[in-house]
């Protein structure tokens, strides 16, 4: 049965029994809206870790468009009833009050520059500060062995990896692959606010990736990001925000289609008012 923490001093201390108790813990931090997605972290957690503990807290922090967190879907109910069915052990269901006790303003005082720069960063002001913010803070709480986060956020994944690295704490980050929708689709919490002639356009963010991963040898970098960004732009309803083509570990441009390690085609797009992210592995 899970078990829910409102109180961090609670949380805190019944981690600490169950450290105590040499447990290995493993976390999943959320935002709710809970998908297939967010499950299959739970799912590795269970496998690799003796208790498993969630938390579902909607950042205001990392929203640089203010009209995303005031639309950000609250499923807090059902979210839970799927956590508990799901196996989950713990919960943290904390207000903004409890996390951030002095007020939201900025605290962190890494820099990540140019992670942070790039991509999701560029057009999302502030963003991966409040991600950074929060993930730290959660650390702090959680003090899990093993943090599990999504390959979908992929930027944000090698975030935390730094943040990790700054903090200095032996939390592993593990990195779940990206869950599809049957079309190709990539499982997010915003797929719910397209309609129903939006999300049939959507999946031309996740071709439009394929199609840069199937073409990786035949084009330069320059032109296979611009066709892809051409593609979404042609069809009804989206728009593309990026392309780029990146070293996985430190996200930097490509340099040619020689390199045939560690590379990622990271995309954003508008379907409708709606951005979507989305990431392909192309070796
Ligand atoms: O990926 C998310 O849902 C959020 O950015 C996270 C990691 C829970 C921090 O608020």
């Amino acid at each position: 049965m899970i078990q829910i923490f409102t109180k961090t001093n609670e949380l805190k201390k019944h981690l600490t029994q169950l450290k105590n108790g040499g447990k290995i813990i493993g976390f999943a931090p959320t935002m709710g809206a809970l998908h297939n997605g967010h499950l299959s972290l739970i799912a590795q957690s269970n496998n690799q870790c003796d208790i498993t503990a969630s938390s579902i807290f909607v950042n205001p922090t990392q929203f640089d468009n203010k009209e995303d967190l005031v639309k950000y879907p609250d499923t807090t109910r059902k979210d839970i009833t799927i956590l508990d069915a799901k196996g989950t052990d713990i919960l943290y269901l904390p207000t903004v009050e409890e996390v951030y006790p002095d007020g939201t303003k900025p605290t962190i005082d890494f820099d990540f520059g140019y992670l942070t720069t790039i991509a999701e960063g560029a057009y999302r002001a502030g963003h991966f500060e409040g991600v950074a913010q929060i993930v730290s803070i959660l650390l702090d709480i959680v003090t899990p062995h093993k943090i599990f986060m999504g390959q979908k956020d992929f930027q944000q994944c090698a975030l935390v990896h730094q943040l990790i690295r700054f903090k200095q704490i032996d939390t592993e980050i593990v990195v779940c692959p990206i869950i599809r929708e049957a079309d190709g689709l990539a499982m997010s919490s915003r797929n719910m606010r397209l309609g129903d002639q939006e999300r049939e356009k959507a999946i031309i963010l996740s071709q439009a990736l394929q199609w840069v991963k199937k073409n990786y040898a035949n084009a330069n970098i320059a032109d296979l990001e611009e066709q892809a960004k051409t593609m979404i732009n042609e069809t009804e309803f989206c728009k593309a925000d990026y392309i780029e083509i990146r070293d996985r570990t430190t996200l930097k441009p490509i340099a040619d289609n020689s390199i045939k390690d560690n590379v990622v085609v990271l995309g954003a797009a508008y379907v409708g008012t709606v951005r979507l992210i989305d990431n392909m592995i192309i070796f």
